[in-house]
């Protein structure tokens, strides 16, 4: 394992125990996932095989086994994935829901599938600087006509830019260029953001675009916990214009992340 994943790999696993319990009364991350979840269901029948990349402790995994998919999860953090083998046995999600620890970058140690979609929640991409050492291993795990499904941190974020007069070096992180450097539970690693063309041309020419939407472009950042409990009022103004705005070009590709679908062709 090279440098960037150990400290990712040590970061998230000194993460694990507690991750689940921020978001809980979070308004606006559940919000969020609701949001990937209704993305994926429009693309994807219950009944269908997924594959999850960078699953971390299963929340999405055990919510979409639980909504009637047949789920494999994969992460590269091993207190991750113990995170997600407690959720299969409180669940009782034995058969329906797997856990395995595998960087995305290694998919090729995957036996299971084919699946009907492959998909990627909440900037575990943003982990690498090459997303083609992902897309290429796609196409022998996916069916044809298998849907791929990613949540990536765009370059432009309109609620970090707002924050730009109160924090000079949060609101353009994300602009800079080489990425920047993230602190998790004390360990440093590297990040990157991508425009959602980056990420579109990194699948090449046997996938298509079918959907992409911007996920929080007014409404606050996944980190934010308390805006929507301090702001009732204005947090369900801005949902509302962040439901009109997320669809409609360029704000599709922007926010704090954007969900783009692929499909594979040919
Ligand atoms: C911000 S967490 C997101 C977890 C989960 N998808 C969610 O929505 O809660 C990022 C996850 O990406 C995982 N990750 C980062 N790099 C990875 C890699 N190369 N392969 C697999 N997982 C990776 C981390 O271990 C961590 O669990």
């Amino acid at each position: 394992m090279d440098k960037q994943f150990e400290a990712v790999s040590a970061a998230f696993s000194r993460k694990a125990g507690v991750y689940d319990a921020f978001g809980e009364g979070h308004q606006n991350l559940t919000r969020m996932r609701r949001k990937v979840y209704d993305h994926i269901g429009g693309l994807v029948l219950p009944g269908g095989y997924l594959l999850e990349l960078n699953a971390g402790t299963g929340l999405d995994a055990a919510e979409m086994a639980r909504r009637g998919y047949w789920v494999h999860a994969t992460d590269l953090s091993p207190e991750m994935v113990a995170q997600i083998e407690r959720k299969i046995e409180a669940g009782g999600l034995h058969g329906r829901l797997a856990a395995q620890q595998c960087s995305f970058t290694d998919l090729e140690q995957v036996t299971a599938g084919p699946f009907d979609a492959i998909y990627s929640n909440s900037g575990g991409l943003n982990c690498i600087d090459d997303l083609t050492a992902v897309t290429r291993q796609l196409p022998r795990l996916l069916k044809p006509g298998g849907i791929v499904t990613w949540v990536i941190m765009p370059r432009i974020c309109p609620w970090e830019l707002a924050l730009t007069f109160k924090d000079w070096r949060v609101g353009t992180r994300r602009l800079r260029p080489g990425g920047v450097l993230a602190h998790v539970e004390g360990v440093r690693f590297q990040t990157w953001y991508f425009t959602a063309r980056q990420a579109r041309r990194a699948f090449g020419p046997g996938f298509r675009q079918v959907k992409l939407e911007g996920l929080s472009v007014i409404t606050p950042t996944a980190d934010n916990k308390t805006f929507a409990a301090n702001h009732p009022r204005l947090y369900r103004q801005l949902a509302r214009g962040d439901d009109w705005l997320s669809r409609r070009r360029p704000f599709n590709g922007w926010g704090d992340f954007f969900i783009l679908s692929m499909q594979a062709v040919g």
